[in-house]
């Protein structure tokens, strides 16, 4: 293959680097193109367009393909434990006893939260979101550690802020869900592991003992290795754009929480869930609503169906699949929106429109039966969304840095008025 790739504009060639990755993707490097020629390229949602060279998530879309530092996901859901792949996909490689034991202690040492936390958290209305709170929280981190606001400062401590963080996010979700429940918050017990001790913030009461289920514990951490990174989407490209104005880590992921909010990416399992109990409500009726999502005139989309990149399935999707089959029958839970779900995959695999599209369930269309059969309440599933994101944007804020990349600022087509003079108002 050839090292470069010419285009030619109005009869004048240019001649632009070609890169190949490690699993043999070929992208154009057009960084000269413009001081070359004055021309830019559009791809307007950058959907042929490279942001970074990363080392951290391979996925092939057509392949159904995911490995985090060359580990495939499917090895590392059943094997692995969410912070063992946090430290991965943070540090590159996958620990030793001793470097993991670190790694686990140090985050205990950071989970307890400055109880001026809690007059923050008085000040949010009973019903705020829960993504709201966390984005909010997320930010007044920097207020409590001033120090991370600078990451170039010497005394940054960035190694310490993304302990902090990691070690912080469990208590500001599991406050945000107590909080909307009117409920008292509860404090880290450090003699549990990281999921069970999430899970217990989440659900211990004062009026009884908290009793942990493994099954949940299991479920839950694996959703989060599932969830943990997915190379350039939409929540982790803005972590990366506004890690790259040499914004702190906790003001770039408070971003990436609001990216992922929305019901087209990490809000999409919530959208999923709305639609299913809707469905149910509606009779079961499965046909009527493939009709809908198929019908340009009608808003309605198939929430937890088709991806950006997955075009032939989500290898997320499909270890979820088995797990909510699983899940459901050990914990006896009859849940109609999976009897639902599984008609509607069964009905849009075999229509032409979806076929024809590659829409196939994503990782929302199953994490969300399975976090309603646990009990997590559904405007919680973003939430659970960016705890197993979090190792993901971290790793991709630290790569991005120690790459020294320039900050963000793509170009545009301009395609408003041409110039003209201002005319005073009584003229108009
Ligand atoms: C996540 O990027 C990531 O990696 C994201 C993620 C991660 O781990 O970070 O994997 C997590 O966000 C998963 C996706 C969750 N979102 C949803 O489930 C929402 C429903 N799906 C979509 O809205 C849509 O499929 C997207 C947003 C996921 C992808 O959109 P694209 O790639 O921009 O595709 P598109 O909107 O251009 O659609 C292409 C065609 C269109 O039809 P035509 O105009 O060609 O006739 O497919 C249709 C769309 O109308 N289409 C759908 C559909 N998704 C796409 N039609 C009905 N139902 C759907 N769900």
């Amino acid at each position: 293959m050839s090292n470069f790739a010419e285009l030619s504009v109005n009869g004048k060639t240019y001649k632009l680097p070609i890169i190949v990755g490690t699993e043999d993707e070929v992208a154009i490097d057009i960084s000269s193109l413009r001081e070359q020629s004055g021309i830019i390229t559009l791809d307007i949602g950058y959907k042929n367009t490279g942001a970074t060279k990363s080392a951290i998530t391979f996925l092939d879309g057509e392949k159904g393909i995911l490995r985090y530092r060359g580990y495939p996901i499917e090895q590392l859901a059943e094997k692995s434990t969410f912070l063992e792949v946090a430290y991965l996909l943070i540090y590159g490689e996958l620990p030793k006893q001793h470097e993991l034991e670190k790694f686990k202690g140090e985050i205990k040492e950071h989970q307890l939260m400055h109880e001026d936390k809690k007059k923050i958290m008085d000040g949010f209305p009973s019903k705020s979101h829960p993504m709201g709170v966390l984005s909010s929280l997320v930010t007044t981190l920097t207020t409590f550690f001033p120090e991370s606001l600078d990451p170039n400062r010497p005394d940054a401590k960035v190694d310490l802020t993304i302990k902090r963080l990691l070690a912080k996010m469990p208590p500001m979700v599991a406050w945000s869900y107590t909080k909307e429940r009117g409920l008292p918050s509860n404090y880290p017990d450090n003699s549990l592991d990281y999921v069970s001790n999430f899970l217990k913030m989440m659900f211990a009461l004062p009026t009884k003992a908290y009793e942990e289920d493994p099954i949940v514990t299991d479920a839950m951490e694996k959703i989060f290795v599932l969830h943990a990174d997915h190379e350039q989407n939409c929540s982790t490209s803005t972590v990366r754009i506004v890690g790259s104005s040499q914004a702190s880590l906790y003001a770039s992921v408070a971003a990436g929480v609001n990216a992922l909010w929305g019901p087209l990416h990490g809000g999409a399992n919530q959208a999923v869930i709305e639609m299913l109990d809707n469905i149910v409500k509606d009779g079961g009726n499965t046909e009527k609503y493939i009709e809908k999502a198929k019908d340009k005139n009608d808003p309605f989309r198939l929430m937890g169906f088709g991806h950006r990149v997955y075009k032939n399935f989500d290898p997320r999707a499909k270890i979820l699949k088995k797990q909510a089959d699983i899940i459901l029958n050990k914990l006896g839970v009859a849940a109609p929106e999976l009897e639902v779900a599984k008609k509607l995959e069964e009905v849009a695999l075999r229509d032409e429109y979806f076929v024809e599209r590659k829409l196939y369930p994503n990782v929302d269309f199953y994490s969300g039966i399975i976090m309603k059969a646990i009990g997590i309440p559904t405007e919680m599933f973003p939430v659970m969304f960016s705890i197993g994101r979090l190792p993901g944007w971290i790793a991709q804020w630290k790569e991005m840095r120690e790459n020294k990349e320039p900050i963000g600022r793509p170009r545009q087509v301009y395609i408003g008025e041409k110039v003209r003079d201002y005319v005073e108002i009584s003229k108009r």
